[in-house]
């Protein structure tokens, strides 16, 4: 197994990483034998040989700590801005194989999941690890629905905000503030008391992104209605006693394509937002503030905000004669394709492909959305552009998730918030396994100092006057 091409990544990586340094491992021809072993690192400085422990194609960070020079010396550190080769946990959750474009939960293949099963199944799925049975299911669909309710005092909390706010900023807020409603959260030790929080949290998101939509709007917020499936009362509570209320017979269809959404964003192993849960409930801090904190991550146009800003890109090009014109800036670098390019995949993003074909389900009973054909033609000619093709960029899912969500009836800053009620659970599950993981420490990363040596202190009256940008 070589996740997303670890082995040949770590391969060229270690020599940029340890100059001076050469390392060799076990290897058969030109494949690294991938069964533990030992690889052997030798410090051109001194001459030393350190065998390092393989093991699951990866060697312990710390043992670096032995390589140095003299005894005094802190110990080599390996160094890796935007974690582009370091794993910081063992994860059983979600397995991606990004050079073949391989997406599974729990062992199960995403495009199996996407065609059968609802969120709430996935969602027990990445909770607990197992899909539920039919009792199961039953029981957990209850408890979700059950608690779906805020307390009266979250909607006064969110008529605090203006009506203009975006979505993600209230979300983000909402969600901490139930951390001070919920202080029995605080007990993260317990397993129930956490399997409680998952229910709350999986039931209320929902719940407050639809009032953050319906404030948008200047509608009341209605109640949860506990007959209706997760995604069906999602849509009762979006556009309930509003003109955009679906007919009856288009609600089954919304449901299930919304069902299908939430899926393919309900976990992607180790992303900017996951690593952020994991690093902020490493210090034991609540699930509320954890989750709060992992959206705020997921906020950002180069993650979840990507959905956002395609549509943005595509009213900004706006029909098919403009796009050579708008590559060429992309390839001069002065602009992103948004919703192109992944750290992991280097191939098709298995969820795009699943997503085209939502795409074609909700157009037969909404209006097709033009930027539909805008895309596809952006996609065909990236994909035949050299640019593109040597540094692997294919679509990802937020390339045509937003077009979706358009023509549903929803406003681009909403996206965000909609990739944030599927991704709950795979948090969620992060945060569980985290808590049981026997290797749980506080996350704290080492850096490389380059800034000045020990000088002295400079009176104020004595210092150089300098240019503003001088300054850092
Ligand atoms: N458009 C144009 N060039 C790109 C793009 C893009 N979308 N993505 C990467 N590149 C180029 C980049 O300029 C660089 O070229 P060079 O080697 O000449 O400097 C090369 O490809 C490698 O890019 P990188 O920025 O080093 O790659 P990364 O792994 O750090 O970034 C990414 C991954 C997703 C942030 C990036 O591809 C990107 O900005 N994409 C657009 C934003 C987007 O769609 N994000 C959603 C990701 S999927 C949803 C989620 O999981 O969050």
């Amino acid at each position: 197994m070589d996740p997303g091409g670890a082995i040949s990544n770590f391969r060229q990586g270690a020599f940029g990483i340890l100059d001076g340094l050469r390392w060799s491992g076990a290897q058969r021809g030109e494949e690294t034998v991938l069964e533990d072993g030992k690889l052997t690192i030798n410090d051109s400085r001194t001459g030393k040989d350190y065998p390092l422990r393989i093991q699951n194609s990866s060697i312990r960070a710390i043992e670096l700590r032995q390589i140095r020079q003299d005894p005094d010396e802190f110990g080599m550190l390996s160094y890796d801005p935007g974690y582009t080769n370091t794993a910081s946990c063992t994860s059983r959750i979600a397995y991606i194989d990004g050079a073949k474009g391989i997406l599974r939960y729990r062992g199960y293949p995403i495009e199996q999941l996407a065609e059968r099963c609802s969120y709430t199944e996935v969602a027990h799925l990445l909770l607990n690890g197992e899909l539920p049975t039919r009792h199961e299911l039953e029981i957990w669909n209850q408890d979700v629905m059950a608690h779906s309710r805020v307390h009266e005092n979250v909607k006064k909390f969110m008529d605090g905000f203006l009506y203009d706010a975006h979505p993600m900023g209230v979300l983000v807020s909402t969600v901490a503030a139930l951390s001070t409603f919920y202080p029995d959260a605080k007990n993260i030790e317990s397993r129930s008391n956490r399997k409680r929080q998952h229910v709350r949290l999986v039931s209320k998101i929902p719940t407050i992104a639809a009032y953050v939509y319906r404030k948008s709007q200047g509608y009341p917020y209605p109640e949860p209605n506990w007959d209706l499936s997760y995604s069906e009362n999602f849509i009762h509570m979006l556009w309930n006693g509003t003109r955009r209320e679906p007919r009856a017979e288009h609600v089954k269809i919304l449901g299930r394509a919304l069902d299908t959404l939430f899926i393919l964003h309900a976990d992607h192993e180790q992303n900017c937002s996951t690593s952020t849960m994991r690093q902020v409930a490493s210090s034991d801090a609540d699930p509320y503030v954890c989750v709060s904190s992992a959206a705020a991550a997921l906020y950002g146009p180069l993650h979840g905000g990507a959905n956002e800003a395609v549509l943005t890109m595509l009213d900004r090009i706006g029909s098919k004669h403009r796009i050579p014109e708008f590559m060429e800036k992309v390839k001069a670098g002065e602009q992103r394709l948004m919703g192109f390019g992944h750290r992991v995949y280097k191939n098709y993003d298995p969820r795009a492909r699943i997503v085209r074909n939502v795409a074609d389900q909700v157009f037969e009973i909404t209006d097709r959305n033009p930027k539909i054909e805008l895309a596809m033609e952006l996609e065909r000619i990236a994909l035949e552009d050299d640019y593109f093709i040597k540094r692997k960029l294919y679509p990802n899912i937020d390339f045509y998730s937003g077009i979706i969500y358009e023509a549903m009836g929803f406003r681009p800053e909403m996206f965000t918030v909609l990739f944030a009620i599927g991704r709950v659970a795979g948090w969620l599950a992060h945060w569980e396994e985290f808590m049981a993981d026997p290797e749980k420490r506080i996350a704290r990363p080492r850096q490389v100092y380059t800034g000045q040596d020990k000088r002295d202190f400079v009176p104020i009256d004595e210092r150089l006057e300098r240019a503003q940008d001088e300054v850092l």
